[in-house]
């Protein structure tokens, strides 16, 4: 992990350190494993959901390995990960992980992709650490206390027009059989804003907010542990997060202030039917 030093210090000084010291030591490991499958052959894929939702041996070895490092180091604590059933539904400590967010790119040989757990108290997140290995990239952020990339704070970026704005977005899984697929809002936003990107990492879509990379990301039906970590990260980076529907499990925008209401406007523009919620 690079900047270590830096980090070391970081961790030394929160309030959180136990559970962020030990976030950090297994995503560091996770990566690890990771690394051990991207691009070679022993990769092996099956369809999930449909056939865009895939999970390869590695979703599975490394969520194998986040799970049983948390257990042993906290065993009263709950787990919610994406391959898995719930562990100790009822803790008030949670961990939310993704074991390998940005699964497509991963079997296809794209480095953006992450490991991202999110660590939350009675539902309220505490800390985030996501982690890109191919790429060397740590974010984590600690509620009150900040957000860091490489061992350095961010904040979000301060673009305020669209014309200068670039912002990411996301397909759903389901975009084949549900009309609500995030195509009209694509078509309303991207000739808008200076660039439109689809990175395939929701976890690193917001990270990159966080650190002012993206100005925005908007995505429509993600999971929990798609944005446990990210959503904070952006928080705590000074970042808002909206909600843009009620009934498709987190659909969501992050952006920095100066942009939101101009990029939340438009995206509600394409349906009459969508309601918003600051969150
Ligand atoms: C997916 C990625 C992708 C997003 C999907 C997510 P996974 O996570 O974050 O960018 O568009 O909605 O499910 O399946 O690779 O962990
Ligand atoms: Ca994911
Ligand atoms: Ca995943």
């Amino acid at each position: 992990m690079k900047d270590i030093d830096e980090i070391k210090n970081i961790v030394a000084n929160s309030q959180h350190r136990e559970l962020l010291s030990a976030a950090l030591e297994i995503v560091e490991n996770a990566g690890k494993i990771l690394l051990g499958y991207f691009r070679t052959d022993g990769l092996t894929f099956s369809k999930k959901s449909t056939s865009s939702d895939i999970v390869t041996l590695a979703d599975k070895e490394t969520e194998k390995y986040v799970i049983e490092r948390i257990r042993e180091k906290f065993p009263s604590h709950g787990i919610v990960s994406e391959e898995s059933s719930q562990i100790n539904k009822e803790a008030e400590w949670k961990w939310i992980v993704d074991p390998l967010d940005g699964t497509t790119n991963f079997n296809n040989g794209l480095p953006v992709f992450n490991i991202s757990i999110g660590i939350e108290y009675n539902g309220v997140p505490v800390v985030g650490v996501i982690y890109a290995p191919y790429l060397e990239e740590i974010f984590f952020a600690v509620k009150d206390e900040g957000a860091y990339f490489n061992g350095r704070k961010i904040h979000v970026s301060n673009t305020g027009a669209l014309e200068d704005a670039v912002v990411a977005t996301g397909l759903p899984y389901d975009k084949k059989e549900n009309p609500d697929n995030n195509l009209e809002e694509v078509s309303i936003i991207a000739p808008e804003v200076r660039g439109l990107r689809r990175l395939g990492s929701a976890a690193l879509d917001l990270a990159y907010v966080a650190a002012g990379f993206f100005d925005a990301y908007w995505e429509l039906d993600l999971k929990h542990w798609d944005i446990a970590a990210g959503a904070l990260l952006v928080k705590e980076a000074g970042g808002e997060i909206f909600s843009l529907r009620l009934n498709r499990n987190y659909s969501i925008l992050a952006a920095n202030a100066s942009l939101s209401h101009k990029i939340l406007g438009l995206l509600l523009t394409s349906h009459s039917r969508k309601s918003s919620n600051h969150i």
